[in-house]
């Protein structure tokens, strides 16, 4: 069950406008699962349909790889204040959706070292597992994940958008 709109399980219900809830197939067998709603995602309820969002589209079209044929989600489902990263108590609040959202996926895709750190439980370093696919028990049996850059990291780095426009062309092979 997806959270209610009254939801108060973390502090983050305070700042919130809308519960972003994932977008995109539900029953697909690839989610691409980012950090937290934004600006735009939280005046929306949607995700990834702000400045990370274009990125993201770009990209994603570069690897053809369509938006509706994947579900996107977040690690939390409302915006942190300021945009700041989510705290590991509401990540914490918020794992039994993302858990939900991720059962019978073969392929996660971590925009990002928050989502990765929060699918994976521990802490990483971007450069010593970008790419590479890992093995995790989300809960539900193994699943491959892979870490990424997250879209917003990409502006003016054109190694982050390379690795990126590159994971997401292994998310399509999973299709
Ligand atoms: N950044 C994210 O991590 N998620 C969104 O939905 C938007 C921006």
């Amino acid at each position: 069950m997806p959270p209610d709109e009254g939801c108060r399980r973390c502090r983050l219900c305070e700042g919130r406008t809308t519960i972003v809830l994932p977008s995109g197939d539900r029953r697909s067998p690839v989610a691409l699962v980012g950090e937290a709603p934004g600006e735009q995602e939280d005046l929306r309820g949607e995700p990834f349909v702000g400045r990370a969002g274009r990125t993201l589209d770009r990209l994603m079209a570069e690897a053809g790889l369509e938006r509706g044929a994947v579900l996107i989600t977040n690690t939390v489902k409302c915006r942190p204040p300021g945009n700041r990263r989510p705290k590991a108590d509401e990540m914490a609040a918020c794992r039994p959706f993302l858990l939900e959202e991720l059962a019978g996926k073969t392929f996660v895709l971590a925009l990002g070292l928050s989502a990765a750190e929060d699918l994976l439980g521990r802490r990483m370093v971007m450069k010593e597992v970008c790419n590479r696919p890992l093995q995790a028990d989300l809960g539900q049996g193994t699943v491959t994940v892979m870490v990424t850059y997250h879209p917003s990291a990409c502006v003016y780095r054109p190694f982050a958008k390379d690795a990126l426009r590159e994971a997401l062309r292994t998310a399509a092979s999973y299709l």
